[in-house]
């Protein structure tokens, strides 16, 4: 992706995921906040934990699309090609890309 993809895509995460998985990608946005926010599950910490930066992208675009456990299906906010622009960005916070 060029920057102007990358940025496209930070937008897209910050608007439909940072709520949770946090501007950081550390799974601590203001709906967790360490415990005292009012959602009942922790996020995935998405940059940080080598659990999720192992995770196949393939696996990333199934959860993101059909919701895992808590966190419900993305796939009526984002089109295919957001969400895979969205596993990019994510890849690239973690180094990845
Ligand atoms: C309302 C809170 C919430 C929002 C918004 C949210 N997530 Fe999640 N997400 C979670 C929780 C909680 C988990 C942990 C699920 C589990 O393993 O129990 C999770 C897990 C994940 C995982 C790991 C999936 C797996 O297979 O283990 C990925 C990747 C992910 N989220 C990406 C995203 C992306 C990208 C978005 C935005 C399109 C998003 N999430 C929006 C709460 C959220």
């Amino acid at each position: 992706m060029n920057a102007d993809q990358l940025k496209e895509a930070e937008r897209v995460y910050l608007i439909n995921c940072g709520i949770c998985h946090g501007a950081k990608l550390d799974g601590n946005g203001p709906l967790w906040k360490d415990g005292d926010g009012p959602y009942p599950s922790k996020p995935a910490q998405l940059v940080g934990d080598a659990k999720y930066e192992a995770m196949p992208e393939g696996q990333m675009f199934y959860s993101i699309t059909y919701g895992k456990n808590l966190m419900g299906s993305y796939a009526s906010q984002l089109t295919p090609k957001q969400r895979w622009e969205v596993i990019t960005y994510i890849k690239t916070k973690q180094g990845k890309k």
